[in-house]
């Protein structure tokens, strides 16, 4: 497994307000959408592509396309939703499916409450989209899905990662093709399972609910 810092002053700025209390749930969720934009230009960096000959006004050249099957874009619900516009603005051609985990707050165990989509992901580049990678629980179980499913590799893009969570993907998913890409590697995590600094429940903050 490989992990990405995306290190860039906007993507820090952002980042910042999020975390900040006083940020409304409005404001929290465009900085999001706007902050995934940016983590998905870094997490495509090795989408596939072709080659394709095409005509300019002027003359004929080579240029890229993306190649098919296109890749898949997996929100994991709820906060994961919060991602999948500034995912899906520079991957528009790409399939949504979608992927219901929740976390049981006591044993912190992720269990799959829906799923929906391909069963044969084979030859498919996917990035699945989860704001805060925390214990690793639910991100483990989801990446092992796909993968069982034939996904070639995976890319979690999440807002957040904790260094506990780093190291039980690194664990559980050793030698798979899956890459992190985050804004943030933050300080731990605390007895209730929250990323410190962090920026709280992502999905509340999204949602604005409890
Ligand atoms: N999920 C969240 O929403 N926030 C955390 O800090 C950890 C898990």
């Amino acid at each position: 497994m490989r992990i990405h810092v995306v290190d860039h002053p906007l993507v820090a700025h952002k980042l910042s307000t999020l975390r900040d209390e006083r940020t409304d749930s409005p404001t929290f969720r465009r900085l999001t959408d706007e902050l995934v934009t940016l983590l998905a230009y870094e997490a495509t960096r090795d989408v596939r592509t072709d080659e394709v000959e095409i005509t300019t006004p002027v003359a004929v050249t080579t240029g890229t396309r993306l190649s098919y099957p296109r890749p898949l874009v997996v929100p994991i619900l709820r906060a994961g939703l919060g991602m999948l516009d500034g995912m899906t603005r520079l991957l528009p051609t790409a399939e949504v499916g979608f992927l219901g985990m929740v976390r049981n707050e006591e044993t912190l165990e992720a269990s799959t409450y829906a799923t929906r989509m391909p069963d044969d992901l084979s030859g498919r580049q996917v990035y699945v989209l989860d704001p805060m990678l925390a214990t690793g629980g639910t991100l483990v179980a989801a990446i092992r899905l796909l993968i069982e499913r034939g996904a070639t590799d995976v890319t979690a893009v999440v807002l957040l990662a904790a260094p506990e969570g780093v190291e039980v993907m690194e664990k559980e998913l050793a030698g798979l093709p899956v890459t992190v890409v985050t804004a943030a590697l933050d300080q731990r995590l605390n007895e209730h399972g929250y990323i410190v600094p962090g920026l709280g429940d992502a999905g509340d903050r999204l949602y604005g609910t409890a």
